[in-house]
């Protein structure tokens, strides 16, 4: 460790004084003869700084800092600039040209010096600096800490932005013609008062404070008040039943929780305080119900059921010392000091609940909005996203770079199905955030946004959720905007981030994400443990990061963690998903989750392969495939497919997809049977859950429904006729 740091000082006094001499022989330009004798004494400096550290470090350190440079020389004075220049010249005259690859390399080699430079370069707030990065001799399975004995506050860090005047959010909603706007001034103002009410009811450092709210401006503030405290922030979003949040949120004990009285989704309201009620009735810890007036004044709605409950305004109104706005404080806490808890999908048992830390998520985050989305305080984003889904906290940071929000609440496709980019034209958005399966069912309804709006503010798109098909992206260039990044990004909540997504130094390939994001070791890797590159894998991540839940709740020794993600392969992150890494690109196609791979006739593929496929017949809305095992364990596979409109279904159909199959894949992947379905299901937060098919058609329960959209499509694939006698 201290061997590396030396050594890496030493080379940056070296590649400084380099710099120097080719500034020299920049001024002397023009004198060929002297140029050639530079190049020359610059080419043998080089090899001599090569032999000494090392050939790839020496490079990769030059990229790192071309590129660091590059940015920090943005709107800073002239002096910097022409040393950025001299840096430039010499680069060019060594005949070096940068490529995110090699940053990419020696990002992950050198982790621990990646983060503290972007610890710098980011400008995060703090009171207090760090000691150390990261423990080096540490595994991902060791759960490092990091940046030891620092103090900062999550909160402060995204209330920085001075300009009081600036927007910070726009929030729209389904049906509401208004677009309430909230000034940066605004926000901390807001935050002061939620934060004093808490502290008034006697919220402290840990305490877990809950929201079961939709994506609305009252959301953001609680959250952000908590985190000023040091409160641990948890959140269900309005169409999780009650089984749902419970089965989450007991597991946490909050001692306050708010909530809405009602929602709209697709042109309907839906009361929500009966199940407010029932899911207060179910946690026994808390304190205080906090009731927000979304839908109706408070005039009209009745709380008086609801124990220890209050509106809004009575609330913050105890946060207030006479007329006098409370100040804004923010206490200082570890970096890894709790920030969020998270919950996996429980589709397979009771939901996990990862503990996630204040500064892991925020540098994590701002590595993505900053480096690979080139997020500035010019920006104005949008993902469209439940405040349950971790995108929502992922969008949330983004207003540390100064860029304004915009929250949506409602459908993604009510009162029209342009509503959100009749949005990004109202407000100027920039970047776009949606899911993947949003953009196929615009596909599919046939809408062309570059026909009916202008999109001129647009400069990205992103998309997650399930894997980008190849058509979208073809859907995206060709319908909605030419010149775009089109972003499709991958992680999760295990790691509130993502390990791959969007990149503005690099080209876009039809069906990939362009490139795994820095300082992330992600490979993918054979069942042998081997890596494996432009063939299918394990996605496995080799190297600590900072956004790795720091514990999981209720798991004191740790079993329930390391039984998630270190039980397949000792010592190294198994993340559960199935992909396939282009060495000629760099870029990821995803494969579907690891779980529903299909292994039938000794051919082992993701069931995304056979979507990709199926999905381009204009007869199927959507596609299910999972593998069903006789009791001497032989696999076969079994496609469902939901028609677009009744009646199509057809023998003449189903040969044609064979066929089709057959001759993008092969004759091993044809499945054994391809039968109609009605529905297929979906988690609340829109994910297709293959393996509770697999349950369901093997004849077992399943046990977590709260967990589905639409768990009534369970039954649906239970005691199939055509799958019995196996
Ligand atoms: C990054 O953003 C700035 C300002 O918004 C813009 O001028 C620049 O071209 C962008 N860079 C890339 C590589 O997109
Ligand atoms: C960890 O704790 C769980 C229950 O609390 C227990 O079942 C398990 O055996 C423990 N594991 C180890 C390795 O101690």
């Amino acid at each position: 460790m201290v061997t590396v740091r030396y050594k890496l000082h030493c080379l940056l006094v070296l590649l400084l004084v380099s710099g120097t001499l080719g500034g020299q022989a920049n001024r002397n330009r023009g004198h060929e003869k002297q140029t050639n004798s530079f190049r020359k004494a610059a080419t043998g400096f080089y090899q001599t700084l090569s032999n000494v550290f090392g050939e790839d470090n020496v490079r990769a350190v030059q990229k790192f800092f071309s590129r660091m440079t590059e940015r920090f020389v943005f709107g800073v004075d002239v002096l910097v600039e022409t040393v950025w220049r001299i840096w430039t010249d010499l680069l060019d005259v060594l005949g070096i040209d940068a490529n995110y690859n090699e940053l990419y390399q020696w990002s992950v080699n050198f982790y621990p010096e990646f983060w503290g430079e972007f610890w710098d370069f980011s400008g995060i707030v703090y009171s207090q600096t760090y000691d150390e990065v990261v423990d080096r001799s540490k595994s991902i399975a060791d759960i490092p800490e990091w940046f030891k004995g620092s103090r900062l506050n999550y909160a402060e860090n995204l209330l920085k932005h001075k300009e009081n005047d600036k927007i910070a959010l726009y929030a729209a909603r389904e049906g509401k013609e208004d677009v309430i706007k909230v000034t940066f001034g605004e926000l901390r103002k807001d935050v002061a008062l939620f934060a004093a009410a808490m502290r008034k009811m006697g919220i402290k450092t840990g305490d877990r404070v809950v929201g079961y709210l939709p994506n609305c401006i009252q959301t953001v503030e609680a959250m952000l008040a908590a985190a000023s405290i040091g409160a641990i922030w948890s959140a269900t979003s309005p169409d999780f039943g009650v089984n749902g949040v419970l089965d989450r949120i007991s597991q946490i004990q909050p001692k306050l929780i708010f909530s809405v009285e009602a929602v709209i989704y697709n042109g309907k309201e839906h009361c929500h305080l009966e199940k407010l009620q029932s899911v207060v009735k179910g946690l026994p810890d808390l304190e205080k119900v906090v009731v927000i007036p979304y839908v109706s004044p408070k005039e009209k709605i009745d709380i008086l059921k609801i124990p220890n409950s209050v509106f809004l305004d009575e609330f913050l109104a105890t946060g207030k010392v006479g007329d006098q706005s409370p100040q804004l404080e923010f206490e200082q806490l570890p970096f890894n000091h709790p920030l969020y808890i998270m919950y996996s999908s429980g589709t397979t048992g009771a939901p996990k609940c990862m503990v996630h830390s204040a500064g892991g998520t925020l540098i994590q985050h701002l590595k993505e909005h900053i480096l690979h989305g080139n997020t500035t305080s010019t920006d104005i984003i949008m993902y469209y996203t439940t405040a349950g889904w971790m995108m929502w906290n992922w969008l949330i940071t983004a207003v540390a770079t100064g860029a304004s929000l915009v929250l949506y609440d409602g459908s993604p496709l009510v009162p029209s199905l342009n509503v959100l980019w009749e949005l990004v034209d109202r407000l100027g958005i920039t970047i776009l955030g949606t899911g993947a399966k949003w953009l196929s069912v615009l596909e599919e309804k046939g809408l062309k946004p570059c026909e009916t709006n202008s999109l001129q503010t647009l400069h990205t798109i992103l998309s997650t959720g399930s894997p980008l098909k190849p058509q979208s992206y073809e859907y995206v260039y060709k319908n909605i905007k030419s010149n775009v990044l089109l972003g499709s990004i991958s992680g999760g909540t295990d790691i509130i981030s993502c390990f791959m997504g969007q990149n503005v130094c690099i080209p876009v390939y039809k069906g990939e994400i362009q490139a795994r994001n820095l300082a992330m070791a992600v490979e993918a890797w054979s069942e042998e443990g081997e890596p494996v590159w432009g063939e299918s894998g394990e996605l496995m991540c080799l190297k600590p990061l900072p956004s790795q839940p720091t514990h999981f709740w209720n798991d004191e020794n740790g079993s329930k963690y390391q039984k998630a993600y270190f039980s397949k392969f000792p010592g190294v992150w198994a993340h559960g998903d199935y992909c396939k890494i282009n060495p000629k690109t760099g870029g990821i196609v995803m494969l579907g989750r690891s779980d529903g791979t299909l292994n039938p006739n000794g051919v082992r593929f993701g069931s995304s392969e056979i979507y990709n496929i199926v999905e381009a017949f204009v007869e199927v809305s959507d596609s299910l495939c999972v593998p069903q095992y006789n009791k001497d364990g032989e696999e076969r596979v079994i496609l469902f497919l939901k028609m677009a409109k009744r009646d199509m279904f057809s023998k003449e159909l189903v040969k044609r997809i064979r066929d089709a199959i057959r001759l993008a894949l092969s004759a091993r992947h044809v499945p054994a049977f391809i039968l109609e379905t009605l529905d297929i299901p979906y988690t609340i937060s829109g994910k297709k859950v293959e393996v509770a098919v697999k349950q369901v058609i093997a004849g077992k329960e399943v046990s977590h429904r709260g967990a589905f959209s639409n768990p009534q499509s369970l039954d649906l694939y239970r005691n199939i006729p055509e799958l019995q006698n196996f």
